[in-house]
């Protein structure tokens, strides 16, 4: 029996075919069902148990041979092209890659599915504005050094021109056309005059919630905003609201999450703190309500906006912000599987 395997080993390492049918006959001869291998096994039955070991080896590595040389066989002339027209042209050509998402779309998605899950619906509003909605309707003072040129691009032509610096303006729009109850989020871009750096952009995104209703409180605010950051940095995040300053909001807040890198214990993301500062929120002051046709005597409410890019690049370790505008496809693709 091990003879015979050695024999046809030696008859398979040999062979030779001049194209694909010559293939197909050896593989029937050799390794189909009723093929010279198959048969080995066959014959397997009468050898004597102290070979069986042996022989057993032998035949699964002659099978193991034999399939590898029809199928280099094989391939060898399914890769060449006899250049006689039987090319087979209705064969897939190159695969092609798909364009994929921007990792800052990837991350507007998914905050506004969050919010859809409360009930949130989402609406836009214009990127060239006018002072009102940014500015006059929020709050600001005349002397607010965000109406400066320093801070806002302005039209030169017409000072009641500008490029919105927050999507805050939409509040004041949805506000005006809308009465209560109201609960929408606002994504958009947003600009700023400033110097471009690592950190800083003057065109950037922002994501606006507003929440308005009767008895509408600073504990539905905290819930809502809990709910939220655990749903995008995984359910142990804890959250924090310091105190601040925002004209359009009485009281205003700034919240922190842990951080999601260490886990609160302190790395140089957090700068050793544990927390990261992620948004602005607020009650809505009662001036911006009844600016905007909502009376507030009847009516509370509550609004947070929050930087896109940051939120990215804490989410995927981005040291610089500066990628999200470059369009660069090495760093693009990083991101092919992440929705
Ligand atoms: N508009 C503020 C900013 O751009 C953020 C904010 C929105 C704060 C809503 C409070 C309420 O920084």
């Amino acid at each position: 029996m091990l003879d015979k395997i050695k024999q046809l080993q030696e008859e398979i390492e040999a062979l030779s075919a001049s194209g694909k049918d010559e293939v197909e006959e050896l593989r029937i001869k050799y390794i189909s069902k009723k093929g010279l291998v198959s048969q080995l096994f066959a014959d397997f039955k009468t050898v004597p148990a102290e070979q069986k070991k042996a022989v057993g080896q032998a035949i699964n590595v002659l099978k193991n041979k034999a399939l590898d040389k029809i199928n280099e066989l094989k391939e060898s002339f399914e890769n060449a092209d006899q250049g006689d027209g039987s090319t087979d042209l209705s064969r897939p050509g190159e695969p092609m890659r798909l364009g994929t998402r921007h990792p800052l779309a990837i991350v507007r998605n998914e905050i506004v599915e969050i919010f859809a899950r409360l009930g949130f619906t989402v609406a836009e509003g214009p990127e060239i504005e006018d002072d009102w909605h940014v500015f006059s309707a929020l709050n600001f003072p005349p002397e607010h050094p965000a109406r400066d040129m320093q801070d806002t691009f302005f039209i030169e032509k017409d000072p009641d021109v500008l490029l919105r610096t927050h999507t805050s303006s939409v509040q004041a729009r949805v506000m005006q056309k809308t009465q209560p109850p109201i609960r929408a989020i606002f994504p958009g871009r947003v600009f700023r005059n400033e110097a471009i750096s690592a950190r800083a952009h003057c065109i950037f995104h922002q994501i606006e919630g507003l929440y308005v209703d009767e008895n509408v409180s600073f504990a539905d605010l905290k819930q809502t905003l809990l709910y939220f950051s655990r749903e995008l940095f995984g359910e142990k995040t804890e959250i924090r609201l310091r105190p601040s300053y925002f004209p359009f909001t009485e009281p205003s807040a700034e919240m922190d999450v842990s951080c999601s890198i260490c886990g609160g214990k302190g790395c140089n993301v957090c700068k050793y703190t544990g927390w990261l500062e992620i948004l602005g929120c607020g009650m809505i002051d009662p001036n911006v309500l009844d600016s905007c046709g909502i009376d507030s005597k009847k009516y509370t409410g509550f609004a947070f906006g929050m930087g896109i890019e940051r939120i990215t690049m804490l989410k995927y370790g981005i040291k610089d912000i500066r990628h999200f505008f470059e369009n660069d496809v090495r760093f693009l693709r990083q991101f092919e599987s992440a929705y």
